[in-house]
């Protein structure tokens, strides 16, 4: 059986991330990574996560199995985070997810239950694993362009354009704040007018918010998504509390379903547990039993805004830098979380890499947080260099 199966290509970032490992070359810089790092290069497990692991480990009294909802404690303490006011509607359930990638998955799963011949529209460049995710659950993908990597800006007509020759019904993805990979978020007004043509055009958005906290705040990263589901009748929320909270590996996540009305969407959710059922069956609890003791208790979630706060101050302090040392990076010093995009050749990317030990995506992303004090001036000096041979400015 296995004989007819063709050799799949090993994911390009995971190759980056082993040949950094492999580099003996002390001031190598790692780019590539898609976590977050502090100041000394490390990605640390939050106190708040700490603590609450240890309450955790003293006072859970049974692993039994919840259910394919999940925790419900964990749902109902974060749906106020990415919801505010909105919390507590009706319309809007909530199940505890894998991951983001868990949640996205599951709202493709939906969305082909629900119509088959619904097509999801995609700004490109977007995650790389957003495109596959849709495509494995038998869903068509329409793309636009986000970005001009070029000029830095987005292509926000071409979007208009493209949502405006959408079929009604067809599922619009939109990233919540801090696009991955380019940085590069829709304005207040933009969002505004995107919420209006999602409206009128009766098309459904599937708002992917895996970042909440790392761009402007915890409320001013949910603002774009609250300005569309105020307009819109119908949406999915993909969300992902494995960045803001520190727990990658754990598999922190959610998808919200909203319906048109309450008995919609129960029924939409019903569909939701039963496909979960057939994935995972029910999710994985550690991670999700952490975020909810962190969310319901005073103490532990102030210290959890606090190191978010700090995370998001460093972010944006490199970027700063970065956009005050060289005119080339001041799209930088705009762009929101931890990724953007610099418009290098991949020959440049690939020299960079052998002859500076600077490592970054192919498609030129880079994590910022990759750069500290002690790196940031090489990579400016040998990125201006680079850019300077290509004949840019
Ligand atoms: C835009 C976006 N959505 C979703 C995810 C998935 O997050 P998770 O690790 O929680 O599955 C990621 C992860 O990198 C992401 O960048």
């Amino acid at each position: 059986m296995f004989e007819k199966l063709a050799a799949q290509a090993p994911d390009s970032l995971l190759a980056l991330i082993g040949a950094f490992r492999d580099d003996p070359r002390p001031e190598k810089i790692d780019l590539g990574v898609g976590v977050y790092r502090d100041a000394e290069g490390r990605t640390p497990v939050f106190a708040a996560v700490k603590a609450a692991e240890r309450r955790l480990l003293e006072t859970q009294d049974s692993k039994a199995y919840l259910g394919p909802e999940g925790n419900r404690a964990f749902a109902r303490a974060v749906a106020p985070v990415v919801l505010g006011p909105l919390a507590g509607d009706e319309r809007i359930l909530g199940v505890q997810t894998p991951g983001g990638t868990g949640a996205l998955r599951l709202a493709a799963e939906l969305i082909a239950a629900a119509d088959r011949k619904a097509r999801v529209w995609l700004g490109t460049p977007s995650w790389p694993n957003h495109a596959p995710l849709m495509k494995a659950a038998g869903l068509a993908i329409k793309t636009y362009r986000h970005l001009d990597p070029a000029t830095q800006s987005i292509c926000f007509d071409e979007m208009i354009a493209a949502l405006e020759s959408a079929a009604p019904g067809d599922v619009v993805l939109l990233h919540g704040c801090c696009h991955n990979p380019t940085g590069a978020d829709l304005s207040p007004a933009q969002w505004d007018q995107v919420a209006e043509l999602l409206a009128a055009r009766k098309l459904v958005p599937l708002l992917d918010l895996a970042y909440q906290g790392l761009g402007n705040g915890l409320e001013e990263d949910a603002a774009g998504l609250r300005q569309v589901l105020d307009k819109v009748d119908e949406a999915l929320i993909a969300y992902s509390c494995d960045k803001n909270f520190g727990l990658y590996r754990e598999r922190v996540g959610m998808l919200f379903v909203r319906g048109r009305s309450g008995a919609e969407a129960r029924i939409a959710f019903s569909n939701v547990l039963t496909l979960a059922r057939t994935n995972w069956s029910m999710p994985p609890d550690h991670g999700a039993a952490a975020v909810a003791l962190i969310l319901e208790d005073d103490a532990l979630r102030a210290d959890w805004r606090r190191e978010l706060d700090a995370m998001r101050a460093r972010i944006a302090s490199v970027r700063a830098e970065l956009a005050a040392a060289d005119p080339a990076f001041a799209a930088l010093g705009r762009q929101k979380g931890m990724f953007s995009m610099l418009p290098l050749s991949k020959e440049t990317i690939d020299r960079l890499r052998k002859e500076q030990a600077i490592y970054m995506a192919g498609s030129g992303r880079i994590s910022v947080c990759g750069l500290t004090p002690g790196n940031l001036p090489r990579f400016v000096e040998m990125v201006r260099a680079a850019l300077a041979a290509e004949g840019r400015p």
